[in-house]
């Protein structure tokens, strides 16, 4: 019987992006979400891309003999785990939903897998693990520490999963370290769903070119940076998503954790980025410069060597490939899925 790949937030923003990866390579795919943050609207999106509508089951992974049950019915041998709740404002206000919700969804999802003697996993990490004390480029030996509850969350998970992994030298597990994910899938089809007022600054930017934003807040122009502001690692989703199959790959041959980075090793500065979004959207981009985000780091990107090295990934989609497909995206959606 054909074997099955299960991917956990499958619907979501990076999920969806990894699925149709997947399905492209052959993979068999059963999604699980519970559409907190998604739309089951992006599965007959994900069918018109590959021509194959994946399996989908809405269920919160915490409860976990519903997960059990799913590994009883379909032949699943992996996981790509990419579940959880990623506002870090928001893991501040309420840190106990965010580890209820991340730490609690790894924990059942780990049971259930051990039930089901299935023990290869990749996670979505973040480079929100290590440490601001550090200079870049970060490479995967860099201090970690998070400085928010989201982050801490990643930090716990990652370690709980060595542990996992050193007690019982069956499991496989991958930590995919993420820098900063945008753009969406060339055909425009799917892409990031904007929910409320975005935080991060590209859903934002393109919010102001389609004008349910007024202007661009461009938070401190005072970095040690060489425009004076905050410089960071874009990595297009398309290219995360095949880093996905490509340490799913690695894993079907090798024992014990694994970590890697997946970013583009270049950082760009929010003035370069505006410059992009501006090019490739051909109109300017009303901005105002205010003060510093407190929080922010001046400068973030990643060392991919051991990316590059083992898994014979890299990042290949450019800056303006980035834009031109993020703004495909939501000049067609608008309203993402609604
Ligand atoms: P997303 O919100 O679009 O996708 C996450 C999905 O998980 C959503 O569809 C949501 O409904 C689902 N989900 C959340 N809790 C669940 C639960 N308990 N049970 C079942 N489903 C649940 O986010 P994304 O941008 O695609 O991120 C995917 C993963 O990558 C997350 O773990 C995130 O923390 C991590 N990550 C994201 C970024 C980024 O900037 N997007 C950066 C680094 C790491
Ligand atoms: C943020 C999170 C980080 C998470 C990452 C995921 C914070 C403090 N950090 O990081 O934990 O892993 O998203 O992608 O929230 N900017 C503006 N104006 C805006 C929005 C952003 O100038 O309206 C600037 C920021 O100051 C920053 C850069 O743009 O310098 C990128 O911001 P953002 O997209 O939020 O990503 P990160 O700060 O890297």
């Amino acid at each position: 019987m054909e074997k099955f790949t299960l991917v956990t937030g499958g619907t979501g923003y990076i999920g969806s992006h990894t699925v149709v990866a997947l399905m492209e390579a052959g993979y068999q795919v059963v999604i699980v979400d519970n559409l907190e943050n998604s739309s089951d609207k992006v599965l007959s999106r994900i069918e018109s891309i590959t021509g194959t509508l994946p399996v989908f089951i809405r269920a919160d992974l915490r409860e976990t003999t519903t997960i059990t049950k799913i590994f009883e019915e379909y032949p699943i041998s992996s996981v790509l785990h990419f579940a959880g709740l990623k506002a870090v404002g928001e893991s501040v206000e309420n840190p106990a939903k965010y580890y209820d919700n991340n730490i609690g969804s790894t924990l059942s999802l780990i049971n259930a897998m051990k039930s089901s003697i299935v023990s290869t996993l990749v996670f979505s990490s973040s480079a929100t693990v290590y440490s601001p004390s550090k200079e870049p480029p970060f490479d995967e030996e860099a201090t970690r520490g998070p400085t928010n509850p989201y982050g801490m969350s990643k930090y716990f998970i990652e370690q709980i999963l060595t542990d996992v992994a050193l007690a019982d030298e069956n499991w496989s597990i991958g930590l995919l370290r993420y820098f900063n994910p945008i753009g969406a899938h060339p055909t425009g089809l799917i892409g990031e769903m904007p929910t409320g007022i975005p935080n991060n600054l590209v859903p934002y930017i393109m919010q102001v070119a389609v004008e349910k934003l007024e202007k661009l807040y461009i938070f401190g122009d005072d970095y040690e940076t060489p425009d004076g502001s905050c410089i960071r690692d874009y990595v297009h989703v398309v290219d995360l998503a095949r880093g996905h199959l490509a340490a799913l790959r690695f894993l079907e041959g090798v024992n014990g954790t694994h970590v890697w980075n997946l970013g583009t090793g270049k950082g760009s500065s929010v003035l370069e980025l505006v410059k992009a979004v501006e090019e490739a959207i051909g109109k300017p981009i009303p901005r105002e410069v205010v003060g510093r985000r407190e929080g922010d780091i001046p400068v973030v990107f990643a060392d991919v060597e051991k990316a590059s090295n083992e898994l014979t990934w890299r990042a290949e989609n450019t800056l303006t490939r980035m834009c031109l497909d993020h703004w495909n995206w939501q000049r067609q959606n608008p309203d993402g899925y609604q």
